[in-house]
């Protein structure tokens, strides 16, 4: 009987503290994830372990990965949890509530593990002010370094933006990876055996092949992208959903748990408006903080 391993993935849990009012909240994501975490105690065989591609919280402070913890700590589950962070955590307030870490809190939080024979690389995409990601070269150093580790296991890679998928359009940086970064992980993940690449972002549930490699968006546990409006607006409707991984000796399948959801309209943002925001974030991000309103 060959061995087959199961585990989770959560993305954009978007937790925010209780005790602030966030006007960028869409839905309850506390009570989202309590009711995901339930759903994955009663799992047959229980997973092995859990991956978290980022937008942990909805505003990266402190109490809202205190909140995060809390909420875990409640539903029991005991599981290794690969945190990742994205466009939404912030790495000081990551390291400090969610690792108690008080130095160097200002650096990328990029890492790998083995996990129940999988190895697992998490890169940090985040770029502190910017909504796109990138991957900056010391972490494709490292990361050309680590997949030459642990030759004989599969690679699970893991991270919040996912490279982008239209090479022509510079304007929709904001969704993915740079176009530049993309292209660098696919010559550096060439001729490794990746299993899939897991990411997050975009807030729908998407399956690509890209370049040959399992490419999946998870939509995550705060709400949902309309994928019927993209890419003319940007329309987000109630709903979120978390997936079940599924590796076995012919590779991995990722089985979807769509959670109840109303798809009831949040907001919608014509996507000329939402690019003009990101040019003008991305220029206030390159003329330093002088320039930001
Ligand atoms: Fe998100």
């Amino acid at each position: 009987m060959p061995k087959t391993t199961t585990f989770i993935h959560l993305t954009d849990l978007h937790i925010s503290n209780p005790a602030v009012d966030d006007d960028h909240l869409h839905s309850d994501t506390s009570a989202t994830l309590a009711a995901i975490l339930a759903d994955i105690a009663t799992l047959d065989p229980q997973p092995e372990f859990i991956v978290a591609t980022g937008d942990l919280t909805n505003r990266g402070d402190v109490d809202s990965y205190g909140h995060l913890k809390s909420i875990l700590k409640a539903s029991g589950i005991d599981l290794p949890i690969v945190w990742l962070i994205g466009n939404h955590d912030t790495r000081d307030g990551f390291y400090k509530g969610m690792l108690g870490r008080d130095t160097n809190t200002d650096a990328p939080y990029f890492h790998d593990t083995v996990l129940a024979g999988i190895h697992v690389i998490a890169l940090d995409t985040s770029v502190p002010g910017q909504v796109g990601g990138n991957i900056e070269p010391e972490q494709f150093d490292w990361l050309e370094a680590v997949l030459k580790t642990h030759p004989d296991l599969p690679k699970l890679i893991t991270l919040h933006h996912g490279p982008a998928l239209d090479e022509d359009q510079p304007d929709m940086e904001w969704e993915s990876l740079t176009i530049a970064d993309s292209l660098k992980l696919r010559d550096t993940l060439k001729g490794h055996n990746i299993l899939g690449i897991l990411s997050g972002h975009v807030h729908y549930d998407r399956l690509s092949n890209w370049y040959g490699m399992p490419l999946i968006v998870g939509m995550g546990q705060h709400a949902a992208l309309d994928p019927r409006a993209f890419p003319n607006a940007l329309r987000m409707v109630d709903g979120t959903s978390y997936s079940i991984g599924i590796v076995r000796p012919s590779g991995l399948t990722m089985a979807l748990v769509p959670q109840p959801q109303t798809r009831v309209e949040k907001h919608t943002v014509p996507m000329e408006t939402l690019k003009e925001y990101v040019a003008k974030a991305q220029r206030q991000l390159h003329a330093g903080p002088q320039a930001a309103e």
